[in-house]
């Protein structure tokens, strides 16, 4: 059994908690209407969860926050706030209350979150071990950056990673918004369990819902059997949300109540289905622009927003450029089988001096083009000032590179996977002569996706135009 502390100057709140808390679940409740008296009361109990009003005569919610954090760090804050107030409530958020919730509430959501909170002290104490290991790293392995506002941002993931709270990542495109999200699952308690990136770009609208909530067999043509959603697929991990900007105004319904409530319909089901979900959103548009234009909800924008972790561009941090390029060039010396030892004095100039409007993923690509191209042991402007199609990454290159089998096998495997997609891409591309809407249909992708991969691997259709088709 749990314990409970409702916090509030009125009585009929408390009264209503009460209700809501004896009707419904086990867990022990204590309530208290004079915020004088918490002090007292964390000296004889100790709680699992403590439920408080933001704003009340005495200590506001804050202070109540506060004060137990420092008594008793494992006790999950809840706030409890009007709609007026939220950016209150969201401060509170930041300084480490497990969530908040607007009144009026709805008795299903406030128990979510209770739920929630208890889940997640859970899921902290089965993970000792595990965090034990992981405070005692202090830096993340694959993030590469020594300059303060990279510093910064680490600090930033350890921090946000311990908490279950929802984050927003912002920044332009290449500044590693998935490589962070992914850092954060795998920095918290939920980094056993799995997980689950869903572009909200690249999903046709009319498959969306189905994709992210499931289907029972039979609720449209085609629905041949039962199948499970992306939701599902990430219940007690994390669901990462990319490119949300794009998703459609109905499914924008649909989310809002999965990450108030937790609960959603699987497709063609009348029954509520629930999920414990830690939700991390990216985007690199400016959401607040598309909030004043009405194409996205502010409420989700609000529920989203809750930790903004704003990644910067490269531009902002030339500095990292070196430690960055040596980074990627051991990268590709080891998937290459190459051994190049540094870069030209001229081509880090260079590199330092020019813009990368695609940033760290457009740096990686010139690097791996440089590797590729180079045959001394220094990579020259000129490796990597080579077009695009010098991009030759054959599979059947694989079998001679031993390193690919003796690296780990998610990275070996991630890095044949962009082998393949450039391959497989340029020569689509070749073939259609830098027609993307032909190249799409030939290949059977979606032409957004198609040129999301385009993107990913730096080829510029362009660069195929003056090829003559196979
Ligand atoms: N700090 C970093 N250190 C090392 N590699 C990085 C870093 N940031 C990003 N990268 C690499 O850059 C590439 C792009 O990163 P990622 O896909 O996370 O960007 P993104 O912000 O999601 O881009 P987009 O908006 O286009 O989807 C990846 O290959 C990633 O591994
Ligand atoms: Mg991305």
């Amino acid at each position: 059994m749990s314990s409970i502390l409702a916090l509030d100057d009125e009585h009929d709140m408390l009264a209503l908690l009460s209700r809501i808390i004896s009707e419904k679940s086990s867990h022990e409740l204590t309530t208290l209407a004079d915020s004088h008296q918490l002090s007292q009361l964390l000296e004889q109990k100790r709680f699992d969860v403590v439920l408080t009003d933001l704003k009340m005569p005495g200590k506001s919610g804050l202070d109540v926050l506060e004060e137990i954090k420092q008594k008793s760090p494992r006790t999950a804050v809840i706030i409890m706030t009007a709609y007026g107030t939220i950016e209150s409530a969201l401060q509170a958020t930041r300084k480490g209350a497990f969530d908040y919730i607007t009144k009026p509430f709805r008795k299903e959501r406030i128990l979510h979150v209770i739920e929630q909170a208890l889940n997640w002290q859970q899921l902290q104490q089965e993970n000792i071990f595990l965090r034990q290991k992981l405070e005692e790293k202090t830096t993340l392995p694959e993030l590469v950056g020594s300059t303060p506002i990279m510093r910064a941002l680490f600090d930033q993931i350890h921090k946000v990673a311990a908490t279950s709270a929802t984050v927003l990542i912002t920044g332009q495109s290449g500044t590693g918004k998935e490589l962070v999200a992914r850092a954060l699952h795998s920095q918290s308690a939920r980094s056993a369990q799995r997980f689950i990136p869903i572009d909200c770009s690249t999903i046709p609208e009319s498959i969306i819902e189905s994709e992210l909530f499931g289907h029972v067999k039979g609720s449209f043509t085609g629905a041949i059997r039962n199948k499970k959603g992306m939701v599902e697929e990430a219940n007690h991990g994390t669901l990462f949300l990319d490119e949300i900007a794009d998703l459609n105004p109905a499914m924008q319904v649909k989310l809002l109540r999965l990450l108030q409530e937790g609960e959603y319909k699987v497709v063609g089901s009348n029954s509520i289905s629930k999920a414990d979900i830690r939700f991390i959103a990216a985007t690199n548009r400016n959401l607040p622009e598309k909030i004043r234009s009405g194409e996205f909800r502010e409420d989700l924008f609000y529920r989203l927003n809750v930790i903004n972790i704003r990644l910067p561009s490269l531009d902002e941090r030339k500095e990292d450029i070196p430690l960055l390029v040596a980074h990627f060039l051991d990268k590709y010396n080891r998937l290459y089988c190459k051994n190049i030892k540094r870069v030209s004095e001229d081509l880090m100039r260079n590199m330092v001096a020019r813009a990368w409007p695609g940033n760290i993923r457009e740096l990686e690509h010139a690097v791996e083009r440089g590797v590729i191209m180079a045959s001394g042991e220094f990579l020259e402007l000129s490796d990597i000032s080579a077009g695009a199609m010098s991009l030759k990454a054959s599979p059947q290159e694989i079998g001679e590179c031993s390193e690919l089998f003796s690296m780990p096998f998610k990275e070996a495997k991630d890095a044949l996977i962009e082998r393949f997609h450039s391959e497989y891409i340029s020569r689509v591309l070749s073939r259609n002569a830098g027609n993307v809407s032909k190249a799409a249909r030939e290949s059977g992708l979606k032409r957004q996706y198609l040129h999301r991969l385009m993107r990913e691997t730096r080829l510029d259709s362009k660069t195929f135009k003056k090829n003559q088709p196979d």
